[in-house]
């Protein structure tokens, strides 16, 4: 028998606003949770309050790391320094791989009805953080161009679903490749009471954040907008509560770097971050 993952830790959110203005819920990268490498922030986003949501966020940088936009409900538009446009939709996801640097904006496509969603930053490893930038929007299979690998929906015996973006989850194998923190992300419904077992690598940290109803591990209950960060082992075992449960689901692999982020720049050295000022502050940053 492998060891199934027991919980950890568990914590609400904490409310907040970022870019112009966009009222949030930060679950990782809040006070409580500085970061869970190689997680180094969770947003939650979800408001039918045009006012919540409206203001998006304009052009910004990033440097360092990789940015993960997971769509529920609503639109986002967004364009880089580099070139790329793209449109997320409900069911659709950007990944975007900062990397030395790129600036873009972050705007929703709406203004009115339920903007709804994540954005998950995950780090890169020393040796990659000043690699070429590049980005992926990744459709839902009714909104995917032929040819494009879309982030499928896998039915689960008849008793949820589950949408993997990236790694191996019931034999679906998700869209994003080949990145360096070996990423496990997925997006599952549970109907109550049923149950899931996923193999993961012993050392990767993983965490759930229940989006809706609740999820039981053992003993432990987790409630809606709660994050659970769970134990070593090589198993996530949950089950979910009377009501079902929809979770974000993620586990990869822990650089053990140092962690040095000024805002939206994650580096390893107080240098680098200075260094990330200065291209930023001179315009190159996103531009070479
Ligand atoms: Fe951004």
């Amino acid at each position: 028998m492998s060891q199934a993952r027991a919980v950890k830790e568990i914590l609400a959110g904490m409310p907040t606003s970022d870019g112009a203005g966009v009222k949030l819920t930060r679950v990782i990268g809040q006070p409580r949770l500085r970061n869970l490498d190689p997680f180094l922030m969770l947003d939650r986003f979800h408001s039918d309050d045009p006012n919540a949501y409206i203001a998006g966020f304009p052009t910004h940088p990033h440097r360092g790391f990789e940015t993960v936009t997971v769509m529920l409900n609503g639109r986002m538009r967004h364009e880089d320094s580099r070139g790329n446009k793209g449109l997320i939709q409900g069911g659709g996801v950007q990944w975007m791989t900062a990397g030395r640097g790129i600036l873009h904006s972050e705007m929703p496509e709406q203004d009115r009805g339920l903007m709804s969603g994540f954005q998950l930053w995950i780090n890169l490893p020393k040796e990659e953080k000043m690699c070429d930038p590049f980005y992926q929007d990744l459709q839902p299979e009714a909104l995917a161009a032929p040819g494009a690998a879309p982030i499928k929906t896998t039915d689960l015996d008849g008793k949820g679903a589950a949408r993997v973006v990236s790694g191996d989850l019931f034999g679906v194998h998700g869209p994003v490749r080949n990145r360096a923190a070996e990423p496990l992300l997925a997006h599952v419904v549970l109907q109550a009471g049923h149950k899931i077992d996923v193999p993961t690598p012993v050392g990767h940290t993983a965490f759930f954040f229940v989006n809706e109803g609740s999820v039981k591990i053992g003993e432990k209950l987790i409630k809606r907008a709660e994050i659970a960060l769970l134990d070593a082992g090589e198993r996530i075992v949950l089950e979910a509560g009377d009501q079902g449960a929809q979770l974000l689901l993620a586990a990869a692999k822990p650089f053990g770097e140092p962690i040095v982020q000024h805002g939206p720049f994650v580096m390893t050295t107080a240098e680098e971050i200075d260094r990330a000022i200065y291209d930023y502050r001179r315009g190159t940053l996103g531009r070479d």
